[in-house]
């Protein structure tokens, strides 16, 4: 089930898993793409490294945020899950997405694809391989009706409102971040993604504002 009739922090964390999954996947298979076929052009190729520039810090800012601010609230409501195998894979993670942020510096200042695209995409593929499974073990332990059972309306209000604004703080910049995160997701997982985001930001910011800024990104976004 993704949809609560109450407010509950288990479809945040599914469309966040969600949004990054396809960040992940589409990076990986557009990389491998201009790898042997070279860039349509230099904006598809500018938009490209806007997109996986974006993702890597997002994907930097979703760990930060399960170690500072969920794990040690989750710890108190939920005992049992993992967290010492959770923290070990997230260093694993983060050594390989150093790695792909590293080949991507290297994509960007190399004007013709080449061995940096592949070490990218490499990189990629060898992340997917440790990402499902690590996600898949939070969203078995995180769930829905477990979070329903054990945290009241109110504490998922103000847990959704902290995790938010400590998104907002930490993930940057805001104007490429929240459009990649909106337009990897699909409608329905979409609005569950904009509820959690004050009105300005998808009326306004994102629509109009910042619209120049995250428009390269389009060709790689649901839109
Ligand atoms: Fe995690
Ligand atoms: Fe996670």
């Amino acid at each position: 089930m993704l949809v609560a009739e109450v407010p509950n922090i288990g479809p945040e964390l599914l469309v966040v898993h969600a949004a990054i999954s396809r960040g992940m996947k589409v990076a990986e298979e557009h990389g491998r793409r201009f790898s042997r076929e070279d860039y349509p052009d230099a904006a598809t190729r500018a938009g490209f490294i806007s997109y996986v520039r974006t993702f890597v810090s997002v994907l930097h800012e979703h760990h930060l945020l399960e170690e500072e601010l969920a794990f040690p609230r989750l710890q108190e409501k939920f005992p049992d899950a993992p967290y010492d195998l959770l923290l070990d894979q997230h260093k694993v993670i983060v050594g390989i997405l150093d790695e792909v942020g590293a080949a991507l510096e290297g994509v960007a200042a190399d004007t013709r694809p080449g061995e940096s695209l592949n070490g990218l995409t490499d990189g990629l593929s060898r992340l997917a391989v440790l990402w499902h499974p690590h996600i898949q073990i939070e969203q078995e332990h995180f769930t829905v009706e477990q979070a329903a059972a054990r945290l009241s309306a109110d504490e998922q209000i103000e847990w959704s409102r902290l995790f938010m604004e400590y998104s907002q703080q930490h993930a940057s910049p805001d104007y490429l971040v929240l459009p990649f995160m909106l337009y990897n997701l699909p409608p329905a997982e979409r609005s569950i993604f904009a509820g959690m985001l004050p009105p300005i930001v998808t009326e306004q910011l994102v629509p109009m504002a910042w619209r120049e800024q995250w428009e390269p990104m389009r060709p790689f976004l649901l839109i």
